[in-house]
């Protein structure tokens, strides 16, 4: 009866089913994996934010496949401030960045065709792609004690088959946190270019980097020969998911560029899914990005701070090397991790999410929410030390 994409594994391992259930509690759980803005202890400018929403011009329906021009040019121009001059009309709207790659995944690939993505990686890439009828090809990352995360361009370019319509990547990676370093995308770029793929290029944390000056309003848009997607979107850059905004900067060889906008254009017809009032809104909300972002700041490197000083010292917990976004990556020395793991999310209460969740490769790694409130940060990694480091 049904489509084989539309089955997901609802039986997940021992660790992800005591998550669902500690998670279902609610109460007396200390959750380091919470990553909803809306619900971290923010301070939101409630009424610029439901003022802007309320634009009675909303009242109209006036419907633009791509996003209404005022919209799309308070997208470019929140892109001109971070150094780069984009054509509104390179700039399409969807409902969510998800949205923006289902578009691009169903203007790119036919049923059975190949989508490479990041591994460790989000895991709803994955399921995007075979949504979509494609079929997701994991390329790894490579991690250096000291050095951090960089892409192995070699294995990467293996696995490019006749199928592969896409290489994705995340800058900064979520859960790794590493950025496109600017050498990685001149590699990137070549590779696509040379076998027809397109890059598509997932900056929706790109606004959070761990250190001042680090890749400070880097973005590849603008940036790349090969046919690129820029996706990014008012979920992380303005900490509003609930309002619906994502976008895709298109760029690259001129041609394919304006080809993909005239199809994606025709895509987007069939949908319309983008709400009027936040169209009317997005300037606004854009501009309230800077202060909340700076909240989210505070808060990332508060807990980052606490957590590299907190596993210092023989704890044989390790922080690994982060360069932005949203999450941790913590590995531990001793064996048996995901045993412990399940101790500490079932006698400790501490929710966390297992690095393989994300893919990794090595055992004992945890991934942890920065945006976390810093008290509760606090407690978890206390519990955290005590049950997963050195005994
Ligand atoms: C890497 C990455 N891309 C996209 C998204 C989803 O963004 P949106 O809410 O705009 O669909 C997330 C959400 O956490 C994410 O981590």
């Amino acid at each position: 009866m049904f489509a084989e994409r539309s089955y997901i594994d609802p039986d997940p391992d021992p660790l992800g089913r005591l998550l669902q259930e500690r998670a279902a509690e609610g109460q007396g759980v200390i959750d380091l994996t919470a990553s909803n803005p809306t619900q971290a202890g923010l301070r939101y400018d409630a009424a610029t934010i439901l003022g802007a929403l309320g634009d009675p011009r909303a009242l109209t329906y006036a419907p633009a496949p791509c996003g209404l021009p005022a919209a799309r040019r308070a997208v470019a121009y929140y892109y001109r401030h971070r150094g780069v001059a984009l054509e509104p009309a390179r700039v399409l709207l969807t409902a969510s960045t998800s949205e923006a790659y289902a578009a691009i995944f169903k203007l790119l690939g036919d049923p059975g065709e190949e989508i490479l993505i990041p591994r460790p990686g989000y895991p709803l890439l994955s399921h995007l792609a075979r949504f979509e009828g494609l079929r997701p090809v994991a390329y790894p990352a490579r991690y250096r004690e000291g050095l951090g995360w960089s892409l192995d361009l070699d294995v990467l370019e293996a696995l490019v088959s006749p199928a592969t319509r896409a290489v994705v990547a995340v800058s900064p990676n979520n859960p790794t946190g590493a950025y496109l370093k600017p050498q990685e995308l001149a590699a990137l770029d070549t590779l696509c270019a040379r076998h027809g793929l397109a890059l598509i290029v997932d900056e929706v944390f790109a606004d959070y980097p761990a250190a001042r000056g680090n890749a400070r309003g880097y973005t590849v848009a603008g940036r790349t020969r090969a046919l690129t997607f820029v996706l990014s979107g008012l979920s992380k850059v303005v900490g509003l998911p609930q309002v619906k905004l994502g976008w895709m900067a298109v760029g690259g060889e001129e041609a394919l560029a304006q080809e993909a906008c005239a199809r994606l254009e025709t895509l987007l017809d069939f949908y319309l899914s983008v709400g009027a009032p936040v169209q009317h809104a997005v300037g606004r909300l854009l501009g309230l990005g800077k202060g909340l972002r700076g909240q989210i700041q505070a808060r990332l490197a508060a807990n980052a701070g606490f957590l590299e000083r907190r596993l210092s010292g023989g704890t044989g917990l390790r922080l690994l090397v982060r360069e932005g976004g949203w999450y941790a990556v913590v590995a531990m020395d001793a064996p048996g991790g995901d045993e412990r793991l399940l101790e500490l999310v079932r006698r400790d209460r501490v929710l966390v999410h297992p690095g393989h969740f994300y893919g990794f490769d090595r055992p004992g790694c945890v991934v942890l929410s920065l945006l976390t409130p810093e008290a509760t940060f606090r407690r978890g990694v206390e519990h955290l030390v005590a049950r997963c480091g050195k005994i």
